[in-house]
């Protein structure tokens, strides 16, 4: 037993001395001196079946191994606490004398996503889907599938970026050829709206841009007439501004619509007197629109003797300029802050 106790001593002053943490301390202390099967505290236990000699020897020596242990244990725990408190306030520190962090300011949304949000928003209310459409898109759907064939003149508008060596391929100049995908991916009856990024190849100013936002939306079901497609154009203004703005109509030409129109708005950011926004007419064209051409029905795979539909493009862009008063359609993708 003597033996059993030195080796227990050996074991335990080496196991205590590389104690790290709190836990793993009184974790090792129940082990060695825990009253249910401590190893001391089992040997201890069996000191009572010694012979009275050996019992004259080994009593004392377990108990001066117990104090020991139980001495080493509390300097143990002592300076564990010791140490925690220190890194503790260490932690807490507060150096009074740094200067204070400037005051963060939040950005914000872009006001075209403000915008388009507002508008997905009204739209999935009025009962219609959000779709997306390719940026990069091919010239069938850009402009073939829209009543527009390559001799067309309405081509000469449209001047975008095309793909070296692919020239199938282009940036898309309007959001219209998603009336066509959506068409033929949906059927009818179908009421969508495709907000999204497109491309030409403008000389820009205050009011034009090489990359802008557009807003298609498109109806198709059976008997479709103007009268819904002006209440919407109406409902969506009033969205937007939330307030009556002063509108007027005329007739537009787009291939891939017949009647066409053109929906121009008074200018809000120069109330009609004429400024850079409006190309200083005073009015702004927003919303061209139109009751959908039947070849574009017909390449969404349905028959136009059956389904007519009312489709329009709106010039989101423009519309963020008019509800935030920006006068220069530059502004939006610059990288300037303060302008
Ligand atoms: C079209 O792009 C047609 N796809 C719109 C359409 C859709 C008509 C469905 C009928 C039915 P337009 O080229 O006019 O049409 O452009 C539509 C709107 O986009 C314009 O009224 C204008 O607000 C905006 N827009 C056009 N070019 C630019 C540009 N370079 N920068 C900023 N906005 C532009």
């Amino acid at each position: 037993m003597k033996e059993q106790l030195e080796k227990l001593k050996k074991d335990a002053l080496t196991a205590i001395e590389v104690l790290k943490d709190g836990v793993a301390l009184e974790n090792l202390y129940n082990k060695i001196l825990g009253r249910k099967n401590g190893e001391l505290t089992e040997l201890m236990k069996s000191i009572k079946d010694l012979s009275l000699e050996a019992k004259k020897i080994i009593g004392p020596l377990a108990n001066d191994l117990k104090n020991e242990i139980e001495e080493l244990f509390k300097q143990k725990r002592e300076k564990l606490w010791q140490d925690n408190f220190q890194s503790g306030l260490e932690k807490e520190r507060i150096d009074i004398t740094q200067p204070a962090l400037p005051k963060i300011t939040r950005g914000s949304y872009h006001p075209n996503t403000i915008v388009q949000r507002e508008l997905e928003e009204l739209f999935v209310s009025m009962g219609f889907t959000v779709v997306d459409g390719p940026e990069l898109e091919s010239d069938y759907y850009n402009f073939e599938a829209l009543n527009i064939p390559v001799t067309h003149p309405a081509r000469d508008s449209h001047d975008t970026f095309y793909i070296k060596n692919h020239l199938n391929w282009l940036m898309r100049t309007h959001t219209s050829p998603v009336q066509v995908r959506a068409l033929q991916k949906y059927g009818a009856p179908l009421r969508i709206i495709a907000p999204g990024r497109c491309f030409r190849n403008e000389a820009t100013d205050a009011c034009h841009e090489h990359t802008f936002y557009q807003l298609e939306g498109l109806v198709v079901d059976k008997n479709i007439s103007i009268a819904n497609l002006i209440d919407v154009m109406k409902k969506l203004l009033s969205g937007v501004f939330k307030k009556e703005v002063e509108v007027r109509m005329r007739p537009g030409f787009f291939p891939f619509v017949e009647p066409g129109f053109e929906l121009d708005m008074k200018c809000l950011v120069c109330k009609g007197d004429g400024c850079g926004a409006c190309k200083h007419g005073g009015w702004i064209e927003v919303l061209p629109c139109g009751l959908v051409h039947p070849k574009v029905i017909q390449a969404g795979g349905l028959d136009p003797k059956i389904y007519s539909g009312f489709a329009f493009g709106l010039g989101m862009t423009r519309l963020v300029m008019q509800k935030f008063g920006i006068g220069d359609i530059r502004v939006l993708q610059s990288g300037k802050i303060n302008q």
